[in-house]
């Protein structure tokens, strides 16, 4: 089965507009569980997994089901029943165990599923259970379910020993009906944190260090404000149009992006000759007539996103000269790798290390597999490039992450199509 085919060898060109993020998403609708008022959340992109969030809140007794299916949503979880999401949900998706932290704050228990997700590396969640603990819970793992307990939540000080977005947003919701003042420490700072700290301001909560590596959070004993809240655009899906167009040789511009979040990006695409152009809601870029190598370190915000690696090394494999790549946030996200040397391209991978030997026109249409979301987002980007056709087994992948690709790319002037989308 090759649901995704992809007609490329032509540059890209035109003009997209980013949809809502959905890694900001994801936390701010979990979030919805602390608020005992209806709340509307706009920009909601049209994905997979959002509706599973989705999902996963009217399992729980929230009122509203239009996530994942509307651009504004509203969730009413006044009436929530339950605090153990179902096995088949959470499985689905890892972001699921962010409820962990609304559930136990309002509630003072939850029962959640060890997460799923994708195939990128062991991704365990120590850190989100060790920031449960040092509020008060008593937390066990029974029967492949997380249980957490707490009649009260306490503030406290928070150490996180990794910067983890997920653990740092799960400390943050719960914090925010604990008795006192909570201050996590080595939060991390991604802009997707950031906007759930301003959703959470917006209901109420006060909150100090935003976007710093020590937030603070001033609990309340109840969240109770009817408020409609705007999610940010998608860097990640911003940053993967704006390699598409760099790596097919064209141009163009990507609207309701926000450039500041893109920097690491942009100063990377500057690096391999492109020239970039930003607005206060725009991204431009102009590919040159030769890409120049480089080298890319993934880092937690504001360093280069582990979420753009796959579609950066594709993209270099049309340069001139040799690239290397190191992915230092997951360790099993080079699995697209073997699939892209089956289009042609030149590639040695040493651990989680890529040597990339580019020479432009190097790739060809060919079968290929994703494993994961952004290794399918990074086997398109490669389809778009290559001569020929390039048919993508991993659309599940795909549309966990990207809100109408085929549409998106077609007005670039890019062939991607979806095939039996609906048995998928
Ligand atoms: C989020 C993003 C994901 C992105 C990742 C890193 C969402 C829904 N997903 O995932 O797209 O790739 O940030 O930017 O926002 N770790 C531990 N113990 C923990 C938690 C994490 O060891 O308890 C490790 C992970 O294995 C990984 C690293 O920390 O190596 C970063 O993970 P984390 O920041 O938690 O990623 P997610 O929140 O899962």
């Amino acid at each position: 089965m090759s649901p995704i085919v992809v007609s490329g060898g032509q540059p890209l060109r035109g003009t997209i507009e980013v949809s809502g993020s959905k890694n900001a998403c994801l936390p701010i609708l979990a979030a919805t569980l602390l608020n005992e008022q209806p709340v509307t959340v706009h920009n909601v992109p049209l994905l997979h997994d959002v509706r599973v969030i989705g999902e996963v809140l009217t399992s729980l007794g929230a009122q509203g089901n239009g996530a994942g299916r509307q651009h504004s949503v509203t969730i009413d979880a006044g009436a929530v029943s339950s605090t153990a999401p179902p096995y088949e949900l959470v499985n689905k998706m890892r972001a699921s165990f962010l409820v962990l932290g609304p559930l136990l704050a309002r509630f003072g228990e939850a029962s959640v599923p060890l997460p799923g997700g994708c195939a990128i590396g062991a991704r365990p969640v120590g850190e989100h259970l060790r920031a449960m603990e040092a509020l008060g819970a008593e937390v066990s793992q029974e029967a492949g379910l997380i249980v957490a307990r707490a009649p009260e939540l306490t503030g406290t000080d928070i150490y996180l020993d990794i910067a983890s977005v997920g653990a740092t947003e799960n400390a943050i919701m719960a914090a925010t009906l604990a008795k006192g003042t909570t201050t996590i420490h080595n939060s991390a700072e991604e802009p997707e944190v950031v906007d759930l700290c301003h959703f959470l301001t917006r209901c109420g909560v006060e909150i100090e260090g935003t976007g710093t590596k020590s937030v603070t959070v001033h609990g309340q004993s109840r969240i109770s404000a009817a408020i409609e809240y705007t999610v940010i655009p998608d860097r990640i899906e911003a940053g993967t149009y704006l390699l598409a167009l760099v790596g097919t040789g064209g141009g163009g511009r990507v609207e309701r992006a926000e450039p500041e979040h893109l920097e690491a990006l942009l100063l990377k695409l500057r690096d391999l000759g492109v020239v970039v152009r930003t607005g206060p809601d725009w991204v431009s870029v102009e590919a040159p007539a030769a890409l120049q190598p480089t080298r890319v370190r993934t880092e937690i915000y504001p360093g280069f996103p582990t979420d753009l690696q796959p579609q950066m090394t594709v993209v270099l494999t049309a340069a001139h000269g040799i690239s290397k790549v190191d992915e230092t946030i997951f360790e099993q996200r080079l699995t697209f790798v073997p699939e892209l040397m089956r289009m042609g391209a030149n590639v040695t991978v040493g651990g989680t290390t890529a040597i990339i030997e580019g020479t432009p026109g190097s790739l060809t249409g060919a079968p290929v597999e994703a494993h994961d979301l952004r290794s399918a987002a990074a086997l398109v980007i490669a389809g778009l490039m290559a001569e020929g056709e390039t048919h993508i087994d991993g659309l599940k992948h795909l549309r966990r992450g990207y809100d109408k690709l085929p549409e998106k790319f077609a007005a670039l002037g890019g062939n991607v199509a979806y095939v039996n989308a609906a048995v998928v």
